[in-house]
């Protein structure tokens, strides 16, 4: 078995998140993590180690054997570690997990989340992609017709899925800030900007830059209440518009498109690439932030990347995007790619001046 961190000690220290992975490689020992997060034993273990097999299972409110086995099962995942004496502690590389302890927990309820959808419809999703969608809980979840008219069980539903984008970008967006240089920019448009949260964080390395975000509405309101806290908040502005019939307002010399034009069919997607470029201002940027299409190079991917791995025919390779940048004559075409738990790319053409 791989030991976390051992694989990833090259890394820029930006992207030591990834190591979260290491410890949800597969189901049995993503389940046990959350029963432990559940039975309050990881907040315990953080606080107070090494800790008697005794003190966790009163902690667990659990039997001897119900806690020696779910221990037995953490040990194994590398979650702890058992000392000489018999106490138990977590093991270094995960206390380094749990500095990202959002993205953690995140990727572990939303993989149990749509587990249901890969034990029971993987062939549907192989062999019948439609029947895939109809009865998918990916696609009942990531519902956007439900983010058009408010109401109690609409904002609830809503607030569920920006959960899983909101902390995969707070984290992916480090990646997109590696590999293009933001500092240049004053005014930007973020297509499908979801939360905020990708803009909060070019905003918060860019001291001058400002943002406006275009979603749909309730995903808008929601978006408010969560930049409100940041102190960039004077500096993010939220759209509610449906990018379907929107024209995109002039003034921005950046227009961006995180993870939004894989959700579309490609006439779709070169349709709002095109408003896009229409929109920004001559010698401005257009750029394209995306997973590149999975490959897995001979390895299992990890039980975490479930949901990514469910939207499998989405992704698009960078070329498809590089091609309507030149026929819409942009210039300096540059794409980088950008190496997380899976690659993606970022895209940026400059539309001419003249
Ligand atoms: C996969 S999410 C990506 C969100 C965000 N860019 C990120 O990377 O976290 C797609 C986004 O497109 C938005 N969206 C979907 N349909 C839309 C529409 N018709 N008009 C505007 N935005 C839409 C969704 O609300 C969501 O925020």
């Amino acid at each position: 078995m791989a030991t976390p961190g051992k694989r990833r000690r090259d890394l820029d220290p930006e992207l030591e998140f990834l190591v979260v992975d290491d410890f949800l490689r597969d189901l049995l020992g993503a389940r046990a993590l959350k029963t432990a997060f559940e039975l309050g034993l990881i907040d315990h273990l953080l606080e107070r180690h090494p800790a008697s097999l005794e003190e966790l299972g009163k902690i667990a409110k659990a039997d001897p054997a119900g806690t020696a086995f779910l221990l037995d099962m953490l040990g194994a995942n590398l979650v702890v570690e058992k000392n000489a004496g018999g106490g138990f502690s977590l093991t270094a590389p995960f206390r380094i997990a749990m500095r990202y302890r959002d993205l953690l927990e995140t990727k572990l309820d939303f993989s149990g989340f749509l587990a249901a959808d890969y034990l029971e419809l993987f062939t549907g999703l192989v062999a019948d992609p439609p029947g895939f969608m109809q009865r998918a809980r990916l696609f009942k979840l990531f519902d956007y017709n439900r983010c058009l008219q408010p109401s109690v069980e609409n904002y609830e539903h809503t607030r569920i899925w920006m959960r899983l984008t909101t902390t995969l970008t707070r984290y992916e967006a480090r990646g997109c800030l590696l590999a293009h240089d933001f500092s240049g920019y004053r005014n930007m448009l973020d297509i499908g900007g979801n939360s905020g949260e990708f803009v909060l964080q070019l905003c918060r390395k860019n001291p001058d830059l400002q943002a406006t975000i275009m979603d749909l509405p309730l995903v808008c309101d929601i978006g408010q209440e969560h930049v409100l806290p940041a102190h960039e908040r004077e500096r993010i502005k939220f759209m509610k518009a449906d990018v379907r019939k929107a024209v995109p307002p002039a003034g921005f010399d950046l227009i961006s498109f995180k993870s939004m034009l894989h959700d579309w069919p490609e006439n779709a997607a070169k349709a709002y690439i095109e408003r896009a470029a229409q929109a920004l201002e001559p010698g401005g940027t257009l750029l394209i932030y995306e997973r590149a299409p999975l490959q897995l190079n001979g390895q299992m991917p990890p039980f975490s990347m479930l949901p990514t791995l469910l939207f499998f025919r989405s992704y698009r390779p960078p070329a498809v995007y590089e091609q309507q940048l030149a026929a819409l004559g942009f210039t300096d075409i540059q794409t980088r790619e950008v190496a997380l738990e899976v690659p993606f790319f970022v895209v940026t053409g400059k539309k001419p001046r003249n």
